[in-house]
């Protein structure tokens, strides 16, 4: 007999241990389902839900966005990180009112044209907002299937056509089911199989999984490189653009120059903030957020 698929105890397990979030509450928008995805790219769940209910209160649909400044996006984007999501998404919310008549696209090409949406983001919207079939793979999913299905205890380098071609293969032939199952997957991930110490005992797939019957081998594989200095320049970044979000109007050079010691890292920040067009310099020397 052919061995149970491996959506089935993974669907199983999504039914009584799924987080209760609300971008996967029934009948929630497509443009929800985006928004969400855009904040959750590189920041913590936690971190999200205010910002994401805040958000979707001031500004419930793309049209809503799309008519505020730009600077009002920076401003409510708050502490998330990765500021250029804030201005993506609000470019993301004018393309989806100007081109797609104020509703958010359904194809995974349509998709990919917004800015801001790359493979990942594409697919989990057409799957998660619109229940078609597409593998979803972020990086909980490539550590679950590279262990489970390769038995490899890291996910190692991504390459999109063998990551997409690997989830694939485990999806299920009716859309919903592989919807739910790409979202199942992606929580196993995120709360069972972790990157360092996975919580194999409770794992619904753990007899089956390549990586455990192996014994969980140490990898020695290659890995994606860390960011080094970016993190010290982001920080600055971070710090210049919580000046300019507390005051109510542009501020003064000497405002932004106290949140580092370093001039040459500052300036290097706040020259990078200008460039990705997340802060204005005015022509009285003054700065301000994007209008
Ligand atoms: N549910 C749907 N997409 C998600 C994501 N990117 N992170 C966490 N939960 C999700």
């Amino acid at each position: 007999m052919a061995a149970e698929p491996l959506s089935v105890p993974v669907l199983a397990w999504y039914e009584r241990a799924a987080r209760d979030l609300p971008w996967r509450q029934p009948g929630v928008s497509a443009w929800a389902v985006l928004v969400s995805e855009i904040m959750l790219q590189q920041t913590p769940v936690t971190r999200v839900l205010p910002v994401y209910a805040a958000w979707l209160d001031r500004w419930p649909t793309p049209a809503d966005l799309a008519a505020a400044p730009a600077g009002d996006a920076v401003r409510m984007w708050g502490k998330l990180g990765y500021p250029r999501r804030a201005l993506r998404l609000h470019a993301c919310a004018g393309e989806v009112t100007g081109r797609f008549a104020g509703r958010v696209p359904e194809s995974v090409d349509d998709l990919l044209s917004l800015p801001g949406v790359g493979a990942y983001t594409a697919r989990a919207v057409a799957s998660f907002a619109f229940g078609q079939r597409h593998p979803v793979v972020d990086t909980n999913v490539r550590r679950v299937v590279a262990r489970a299905v390769r038995g490899q205890g890291n996910a190692g380098l991504p390459s999109a056509t063998r990551d997409h071609a690997a989830v694939e293969a485990l999806l299920p032939a009716d859309a919903a089911s592989a919807a739910r199952f790409g979202v199942a997957l992606m929580e196993l991930g995120a709360l069972v199989c972790v990157a360092r110490t996975p919580r194999c005992p409770v794992c619904p797939i753990a007899e089956r999984c390549a990586w455990l019957v192996a014994g969980s081998p140490a990898y020695d594989g290659p890995v994606p490189r860390p960011q080094g200095f970016a993190g010290t320049d982001r920080q600055v970044r971070g710090l210049l653009l919580d000046v300019l979000r507390a005051a109510p109007g542009p501020v003064a050079q000497d405002a932004l120059d106290v949140v580092w010691p370093d001039p040459v890292r500052r300036s290097r920040a706040l020259d990078g903030l200008v460039a990705d067009g997340l802060v204005d310099p005015l022509p009285d020397g003054r700065y301000a957020l994007p209008r």
